[in-house]
């Protein structure tokens, strides 16, 4: 077994503790106790689980990864750590300890069973160290190493962990721990799936929130956290020993101050822990779990107990690269919830949602996200590792899975469809017009085109997409838009789509110097509008469906003739209007709506549609305590309560979309996708609605580019400052009347005559 960085000697080894499809088992302390013979100069050890690990070294963690080594299909790849641990070895007797947790590989996934990957967790370990002396040892995983079970009795991402402290095994992984009690290894057969080196950085702990008591109730008690987000509570506990207690997590409350669990489904999301019963308190967080929470309930708090609670932010650790406030609060509020809801979803895999039993890599909620998730964080080597997993599940016909990775139960068609399954080129473009490395696009080519010819030879008919002849899965429409007695017609979605993927194969082959690809990709464009117009357009400039999404797509996709355009703006103004200044898009359709409005000359409208508080606007929830983005524009509502439990996440990035606007136009940073990666920089504020001024920040490959816009005494004075490593333009509101103008490094400024 050879990988980029090792010549892999060590074996799959496993413990004897083996659950069913619907229950688990204690998860297994695995040891192997070795000798050195002298002082150490440097030690490496290469390390992966098909399921979970905690690692240490003479009683000391080794790393910090949390919930290592991620997420992938185990069936297919697993990814490994590599840690310098020199400094946790001695001369004389050392031990190496591993705790073993289900995770992605065994534990219940998406909406089916246990077990769905492999019966049990496995372990990998290589461990290389120098001694002073020169000499060279490697210890691997084989069948000297012992298990035994720990205090861990059962541990699921989706049920929650339950761990007995009186379990413990003191020093089990120090030589000083317990000779009895340990039984021999099952030795695995050698697999043949890819060990590879992620390139995306790992989970950690990233912050602590301080929960806040709300009830108490006999011996329940209910925390606040103030913040819906993915993690898990560290408890501080003072109570006699074997006192059990029952952690539950939340999104909301109900009405009467309890938790609202119902949307959880089938996750019981419950952690559990039974007391050491030490006089001055014990400590205790779970290891292998994690929830999508802002509230605890804590059961079994008896008389004379005391029990505190925090909260433990886990995401994938990407530096924070961009920041946005203006002088609407609410917005800053929303800007807010975009970052928690995309740290909540950003666990190794872009998740639709963090808490319920699904949290997988949904195609199209990370396509319609991933511009905005470039405006806030460094995503680029986060989405490098999923697009990995993409290739990984890409199905022999090019076809694109639901989810990725692809874990198994959302099979139910092989092709996701129109903007989900289009996530195989938006994606990578996407990465590669933000971080400006042609490299996403040359690893990626392979499936992006083999997508492209799947889609060519099954979904389409005289080049319309999800033509109903061809099939009747045509994918899953706008999806969650809430229209009244409307719905955008999905091979209209599909069509639009794929004349969209066109365009971009069409750059993307002529990047790597692909001619001939480029001039298959441009004709199909060329076919994909004629159709589109074709079927879907009026000579009017009316598209078929009437709906925001329609004249949405064919606007941001420019499949409408020049002399349309006008008329199909007017149409949905006067659509938002009919609906009262409401949006009425889904997935699909609102990442875009705002662009078309601004390019069609209706910055009002979009400024109308960002501010709007009532439902369905993005600060409706915002309006009603959300901390995070909500699934659904009407998840909850005064007159409704809860919207139907089967699917009504609090924590769901994609209408956080709006995200990349507010860079962009309301504050006002862009990129030029002709100089990716921030190389050229536009800076084009918009200022507009209520807003009297908006700033943003964002760290870009070539460094730190900043703006505030301020409207005061009927001027417009903005100040940029570009980073020494790129050029920019500046681009005044067509208002301003004034040039554009090129400016190089440094701070500049510039006034206009505004209303103010
Ligand atoms: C997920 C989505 C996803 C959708 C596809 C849902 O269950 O939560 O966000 O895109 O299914 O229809």
């Amino acid at each position: 077994m050879k990988t980029d960085e090792t010549d892999w000697k060590a074996n799959w080894i496993c413990s004897g503790l083996v659950g069913g499809p619907g229950s688990s088992v204690p998860a297994p302390l695995m040891r192997r106790p070795f000798d050195l013979a002298g002082e150490v100069k440097s030690a490496t050890l290469h390390i992966t689980a098909l399921g979970l690990y905690q690692c240490s070294l003479n009683g000391e963690l080794v790393g910090d990864a949390v919930l290592a080594p991620g997420f992938t299909d185990t069936r297919k790849r697993v990814h490994y750590q590599r840690y310098e641990v020199g400094q946790l070895l001695k001369p004389g007797a050392n031990v190496i300890g591993v705790v073993l947790g289900d995770g992605w590989h065994c534990g219940f996934l998406a909406t089916g069973p246990r077990q769905t990957h492999g019966d049990r967790p496995e372990l990998l370990a290589q461990l290389e160290i120098e001694l002073a002396d020169g000499r060279t040892e490697i210890l691997i995983t084989d069948e000297s190493w012992q298990w035994r079970a720990g205090p861990i009795v059962s541990n699921d991402i989706f049920q929650g962990e339950s761990h007995d402290a009186r379990l413990e095994v003191a020093g089990w992984d120090t030589p000083d721990g317990p000779a009895e009690g340990w039984q021999a290894v099952e030795v695995r057969e050698e697999k043949s799936i890819a060990i590879s080196r992620s390139p995306a950085p790992p989970i950690r702990r990233q912050e602590e929130l301080s929960g806040k008591e709300i009830h108490a109730e006999g011996w329940m008690r209910i925390y606040d956290l103030s913040q819906n987000f993915s993690g898990r509570v560290r408890i501080r506990v003072k109570a006699p020993r074997g006192t059990h207690l029952k952690i539950r997590h939340a999104e909301m409350l109900q009405e009467d101050g309890k938790l609202y669990t119902e949307n959880l489904r089938g996750a019981a999301c419950m952690d559990q822990y039974t007391a050491r019963g030490d006089e001055n308190g014990e400590t205790w967080e779970p290891l292998f779990t994690f929830h999508g929470f802002r509230y605890v309930e804590v059961f079994g708090v008896k008389d004379g107990c005391t029990c505190e609670v925090t909260g433990v932010v886990l995401n994938s650790d990407m530096p924070e690269t961009g920041t946005f406030s203006c002088s609407n609060p609410l917005l800053n509020q929303l800007w807010s919830n975009i970052r928690w809801g995309m740290k909540s979803n950003f666990l190794d895999v872009p998740t639709d949602c963090p808490q319920r039993d699904e949290r997988m890599g949904w195609t199209g909620d990370a396509q319609v996200f991933a511009r905005t998730a470039a405006s806030l964080m460094d995503v680029k080597g986060f989405f490098d590792k999923w697009l990995m997993d993409m290739r990984d599940a890409q199905l022999p016909s090019g076809a694109i899975p639901n989810v990725i990775p692809n874990v198994g139960n959302f099979e139910f068609r092989d092709d996701a469809g129109p903007a989900w399954a289009d996530a195989a080129v938006i994606v990578p473009w996407t990465m590669y017009i933000c971080y400006g490395e042609k490299s996403v696009l040359e690893n990626h080519y392979g499936c992006m085109k083999a997508y492209m010819e799947y889609v060519e030879g099954h979904r389409l008919k005289d080049h319309v997409r999800s033509h109903p002849d061809v099939h009747e899965w045509g994918g899953f429409g706008d999806w969650l838009a809430v229209e009244k007695n409307a719905t955008t017609p999905k091979d209209l979605i599909g069509t639009a789509l794929h004349a969209n993927n066109a365009d971009i194969m069409a750059q993307v082959a002529s990047l790597l110097g692909r001619d001939d690809d480029a001039g298959r990709w441009k004709a199909l464009h060329k076919e994909m509008v004629a159709a589109f117009r074709r079927r879907f357009v009026t000579g009017d400039g009316l598209v078929m469906g009437g709906t925001q999404t329609a004249y949405v797509l064919a606007l941001k996709f420019g499949l409408l003739p020049e002399d349309l355009r006008r008329n199909a703006i007017h149409e949905l103004v006067k659509h938002i209007q009919k609906n009262g200044n409401h949006i009425a898009t889904g997935f699909v359709g609102t990442p875009y709506i705002l662009d078309v409005l601004e390019e069609g000359g209706r910055l009002d409208m979009a400024y109308t549609l960002l501010e709007q508080e009532s439902f369905p606007s993005w600060l409706f929830p915002v309006k009603n305590g959300a901390t995070t983005i909500w699934e659904r524009w009407d998840g909850w509502t005064p007159e409704k309560g809860f919207q139907d439990a089967g699917m009504n996440s609090f924590n769901h990035y994609a209408y956080g979309a709006v995200g990349a606007w507010m860079m962009r136009s309301v504050a006002g940073i862009d990129l030029d996708p002709s100089m990716p990666g921030f190389a050229h920089i536009l800076f084009r504020p918009r200022p507009g609605g209520s807003l009297t001024h908006a700033e943003a920040s964002l760290e870009t490959p070539h460094g730190s580019a900043s703006i505030r816009w301020e409207r005061k005494s009927g001027k417009v004075q903005t100040t940029v400052r570009v980073p020494e490593g790129a050029r920019a333009t500046f681009f005044p509101a067509p208002e301003a009347g004034m040039d554009t103008r090129d400016i190089g490094p440094g701070e500049h400024t510039f006034a206009w005559q505004g209303d103010g």
